[in-house]
């Protein structure tokens, strides 16, 4: 009987290895739950990093700093925190702190790190992100993206209840892990290229784990590719069709072309044989509501092929188990910022060598692997050697104000791993003080500044609903900042176009898409509250899911907006904001969104495109706004986006004559 199989042999591998060749048992019959905790345990065992686990344990008690290198997937990420348990680094009540650059990093590897303890998540294995924390009074192993950790410090400026802090994926240099190094240097007075990292600790102790990796045969193409979104779906058919079984890892730049090439699949799959559609396609980028991020992880049915579509999460923070093939059309999305200008953009730009190496590393696992370069292989060698740190190409008015709120005043004298340019640093500076977070001395301004610090939003968000608590518009605000927050909310398929533009019609409002989006996230509250009255959360999501199927929104960010939108509606009530509406006075809000938004007005130009005012750029209207077709005078905007056009995104119509009237302190100064 399983279960007495189950009850016997629970603490010996050995013996259930002999029972199996003694009598053996259908596969089906074992308990699954068990089998599953036999494998977990033998794939722990054969981990690299598990023949150091004494050794890491004493060089950790041993050094205030340690550095530890080893190829992906040696279970760093996984085990060290587990390692440092069991030697008791959590007796005295304290918590073992775990940074990751990314949301799903933290939150996949927390789930996987509680299954390996057997704990629920949220007891002893938690995990912390922003807009949405998984932990109790009895986590003791605390995976949280480094920018939490920042805001934690805010409160807790010596981490006072950690006992570690793992800074994971250090390598990457996000802004967060730069400034988080900066402070933890800062704390103890005291990867990758260990070298750098270790002259930064001055000559901190370095351990290597001896990692293991299979050949890859890399294959480049012929020519430069100009649709890189179809030559990558001609080669996931071509692999699937013609190379023998293997998972499949895509490298895309982002949610909406991982969408689309997941549509795509699986449009070309019903155009297959039927035999040949066994191909599976599972998407994994940030903002995938978590309980789906898992699904990468989980192995493909029996005789299906699994190709994994994934953001440059899957370089290193992650690791898919049975993937042999990698597709690498080349491209990344990447943050970055024009001082000069003070305009921040995310632009698609080819990979580094280093980023193209580790993706290809990633097919050769398990066993020898192939790598498909969507681009010649002279392109390969004009590629930059490693990518740039990020604090070095981005807008610096966040990390500015949270160092100021942590009492680091002097920020041009921080000791950054790497400093950013002094340009960057004070045009920031200068933004900071335009938005009123900054005093004259260049101190934090109270109550606004502290205020500011508080949110956990772009500086900009956060100036606008303090702003809006003062025009009474706070409600819509806090509906619009949680909107803005996610990857695009309307989804529009290309061979639905016009279908798809007549279902945003509805929600359309001629003011601009900041209405629009307001009007989308209460038709959708009032839907939800008509229709599901009694109903079990599950049934509330499907029901959600058809209506924003129905209406083409994207369901993901719908549903990703209404957490941002609970949370930071938290932050402001706790902040004693006032909770107003500004009701049918579109007006009021229109004046906020100039009033908070100034930095980023445009004017129109005779020939249709718009000068933006800050900064000179000749940009244009985005076609998706609503206003693509109305091109009013003059707009307010978000968000800039360049593919061969400057596009804007995300626009309100304004009148001209307000700016100067609500931000005088720039436009008046100019004029
Ligand atoms: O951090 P590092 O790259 O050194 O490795 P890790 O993330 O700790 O992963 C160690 C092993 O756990 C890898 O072989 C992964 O495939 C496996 N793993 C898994 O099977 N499922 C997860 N959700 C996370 C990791
Ligand atoms: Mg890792």
């Amino acid at each position: 009987m399983p279960s007495m199989a189950q009850g016997g042999l629970r603490n010996s591998a050995d013996s259930h290895h002999k029972l199996r060749a003694k009598f053996p048992v259908d596969d089906r019959k074992v308990d699954p739950a068990f089998s599953r905790k036999q494998k977990i345990a033998e794939h722990r065992k054969s981990l690299p990093i598990a023949s150091v686990e004494k050794r890491l344990g004493d060089e950790v008690r041993n050094n205030d700093i340690l550095i530890i290198v080893g190829e992906t997937g040696s279970g760093k990420t996984t085990q060290l925190p587990q390692f440092l348990f069991n030697a008791g680094f959590c007796r005295d009540g304290k918590t073992i702190g775990i940074t990751q650059p990314r949301r799903v990093a933290a939150v996949t590897v927390a789930k996987r790190v509680a299954e390996e303890c057997g704990v629920e998540l949220g007891q002893r294995v938690g995990y912390s992100i922003r807009f949405e924390d998984v932990t109790s009074g009895s986590t003791r192993i605390k995976y949280m993206t480094d920018g939490l950790l920042l805001r934690e410090a805010l409160l807790d400026p010596y981490l006072s209840r950690y006992s570690v802090i793992i800074v994971d994926e250090a390598h990457e240099r996000t802004v967060h892990t730069d400034v988080l190094l900066g402070l933890l240097k800062n704390v103890q007075k005291a990867s990758l290229d260990a070298r750098g990292f270790s002259e930064y600790f001055g000559g901190a102790r370095a351990v290597h784990i001896q990692g293991r990796q299979f050949p890859v045969d890399i294959f480049y193409t012929h020519h430069a590719e100009p649709d890189y979104v179809d030559a990558t779906l001609i080669t996931i058919l071509q692999i699937h069709l013609e190379e023998r079984p293997g998972d499949i890892l895509v490298f895309l730049t982002g949610q909406e072309e991982i969408e689309s090439v997941e549509r795509l699949v699986k449009e070309r799959l019903q155009q297959l044989p039927e035999g040949s559609r066994k191909l599976l396609a599972a998407p994994i980028f940030s903002a995938l509501p978590s309980e789906k991020q898992m699904r990468v992880f989980a192995p493909a049915p029996a005789g299906f092929r699994k190709v994994i579509l994934a953001t440059n999460i899957a370089e290193t923070s992650v690791t898919i188990p049975g993937i042999r093939y990698v597709i690498d059309p080349g491209f990344v999305k990447a943050r970055s910022y024009d001082p000069v200008k003070g305009m921040e953009s995310l632009i698609i730009v080819p990979t580094s060598k280093a980023q193209a190496l580790q993706r290809s590393g990633r097919a050769g696992r398990e066993g020898p692997g192939k790598c498909f370069r969507l681009y010649p292989e002279s392109e390969f060698e004009k590629l930059d050697d490693s990518t740039k740190p990020e604090i070095k190409r981005c807008n610096l008015a966040n990390v500015i104000l949270q160092l100021k709120a942590l009492g680091v005043d002097d920020i041009l004298g921080f000791d950054f791993m790497e400093k950013p340019s002094r340009a960057s640093i004070v045009k920031s500076l200068e933004q900071l003080f335009l938005l009123g977070a900054l005093t004259d001395e260049c101190k934090l301004s109270d109550p606004v500044g502290h205020q500011m610090a508080q949110l956990p939003l772009d500086p900009i968000y956060s100036r606008a609903l303090i702003l809006a608590s003062q025009f009474n518009c706070l409600e819509e605000m806090l509906i619009t900042v949680a909107m803005l927050s996610v990857e695009s909310i309307f989804y529009a398929p290309r061979e639905k176009l016009e279908e798809a533009r007549t279902a945003m019609k509805c929600f359309s409002c001629p003011e601009g898409d900041h209405l629009t989006l307001v009007n989308v996230y209460r038709a959708s509250n009032e839907f939800l509250e008509k229709r599901t009255v009694g109903l079990s959360k599950e049934k509330n999501e499907k029901i959600l899911r058809k209506w924003c199927k129905e209406n083409f929104i994207n369901s993901r960010s719908l549903r990703h907006a209404r957490d941002v939108h609970s949370q930071i509606r938290g932050n402001v009530e706790q902040m004693g904001l006032r909770l107003a509406s500004c009701g049918d006075d579109m007006l009021q809000f229109c004046r906020c969104l100039a009033a908070s938004f100034f930095l980023n007005a445009a004017l129109k130009q005779p020939e249709g495109t718009y000068r933006a005012l800050a900064s000179g750029q000749v940009v244009q209207i985005h076609p998706s706004s609503v206003l693509f077709r109305a091109k009013p005078e003059c707009i307010v905007f978000n968000e800039l986006v360049q593919t061969n056009h400057k596009y804007i995104r995300n626009i309100t119509k304004i009148d001209y004559l307000w700016l100067a009237e609500l931000a005088p302190q720039y436009y008046c100064m100019q004029n």
